[in-house]
């Protein structure tokens, strides 16, 4: 299948329509898009054992998903993140990554990227890169198998080992995110430092935020990452840079390994002041912030006609509802998730 270009990128002709600048004067460059709310993991902090899933007939269409791209794309979107779910269990998905990557040919896009948990590389990784993938992001919390297999309960270590390796050799620039669990990998997170340094790669910790019911107490799992870093400052040194990927990490080199870390902290510190994205879900649900509950249904204006006018008025609409911030909380008094739906919905 591929996917036919239809949209007023492929017809310059077309007037442009304005940038996206929400209320806030924030520019709007960064769309991050889930593509399946599926997976083959089930992370304690992420989903419940037993997830009900969306019914697939509730799913845009890939070429749905790229005429929306697009349409961002074209009201002044720069970097495009595919994630999920696990973005590349959705069958055919790299149609998707190939008929994206027109946009980084005619340079109205200058990055094309995805957020993966690995397990899928080992097949994909050459063809991601062949379409313009430069740099991913791979979710990995642990080195030690059984950890690891109770944490995604279902997952394989050396699968996304193996993934790893395959993005390395492809050469795409990898970029680990671990989650900071409490009592699960709080001993372990410089080990992993070490190691993902050790081969060249970023790595970034994050704060665990309470999104969805998970069937976990989120009190059990909370680690702030103020504890975290004192932790890693009695291993490491390390230096405040000024390094910048577009998202929300604050970064450090560290002096020992030469390597960057990057810390996101939603609920220690907030980073809402300097936020420039949005986020589709499978469905064409667009939410102005992953922490409120506020949308916008972009599917309805994208099936109710072929022009494009709809679907620009009502991403401008919702932009103009994008808010200030999130205000997650937790603790004693506030046990249920801040927000209902999980991270698997919004993407990570
Ligand atoms: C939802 S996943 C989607 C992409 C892919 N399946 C993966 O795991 O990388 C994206 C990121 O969100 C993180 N994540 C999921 N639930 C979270 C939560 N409640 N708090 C903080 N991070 C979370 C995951 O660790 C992962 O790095
Ligand atoms: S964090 Fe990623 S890999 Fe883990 S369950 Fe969520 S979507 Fe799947």
């Amino acid at each position: 299948m591929t996917i036919a270009p239809t949209l007023d990128l492929d017809r310059p002709a077309d007037r442009p329509p304005l940038p996206l600048v929400d209320p806030f004067a924030r520019a709007i460059t960064y769309l991050r898009v889930s593509v399946t709310d599926r997976c083959d993991f089930r992370c304690v902090y992420c989903m419940s054992e037993h997830m009900a899933f969306l019914p697939k007939a509730d799913l845009l269409t890939l070429e749905e998903l790229d005429r929306l791209c697009t349409a961002f794309v074209v009201k002044g979107v720069r970097k495009l993140r595919l994630t999920g779910g696990e973005p590349l269990v959705r069958r055919g998905i790299m149609t998707l990554f190939s008929s994206l990557s027109r946009h980084l040919k005619t340079g109205a896009l200058e990055e094309l990227t995805l957020t993966t948990n690995g397990s899928q590389l080992t097949k994909y990784a050459a063809e991601l890169k062949s379409y313009g993938v430069e740099r991913i992001n791979v979710s990995l919390d642990t080195l030690d198998p059984d950890k690891f297999r109770a944490i995604t309960r279902w997952g394989d270590l050396d699968q996304v080992l193996r993934g790893i390796d395959a993005a390395q050799t492809a050469g795409l620039k990898v970029k680990i995110n671990a989650v900071a669990l409490k009592g699960v990998n709080e001993d372990e997170l410089g080990e992993l430092v070490a190691w993902a340094h050790g081969r060249g790669m970023d790595i970034t910790v994050i704060e665990v935020m309470p999104l969805g019911d998970v069937g976990d107490d989120r009190l059990a799992q909370y680690l702030p990452l103020s504890m975290v870093r004192a932790r890693l400052a009695e291993r490491f040194t390390m230096d405040e840079i000024d390094y910048k990927t577009g998202g929300p990490a604050r970064y450090v080199r560290v002096k020992e390994t030469g390597g960057r870390l990057g810390f996101i902290t939603p609920m220690t510190h907030n980073f809402c002041e300097s936020c420039n994205r949005v986020r589709l879900t499978c469905t064409g649900t667009l939410y102005m912030c992953l922490g409120q509950e506020d949308a916008a249904d972009l599917r309805t204006p994208l099936r109710a006609s072929e022009a494009n006018d709809v679907v620009y008025a009502a991403i401008d609409e919702a932009i103009t509802r994008k808010p200030k911030g999130h205000d997650f909380v937790i603790d004693r008094r506030h046990k249920r998730p801040a927000l209902s739906r999980h991270m698997s919905v919004t993407g990570g």
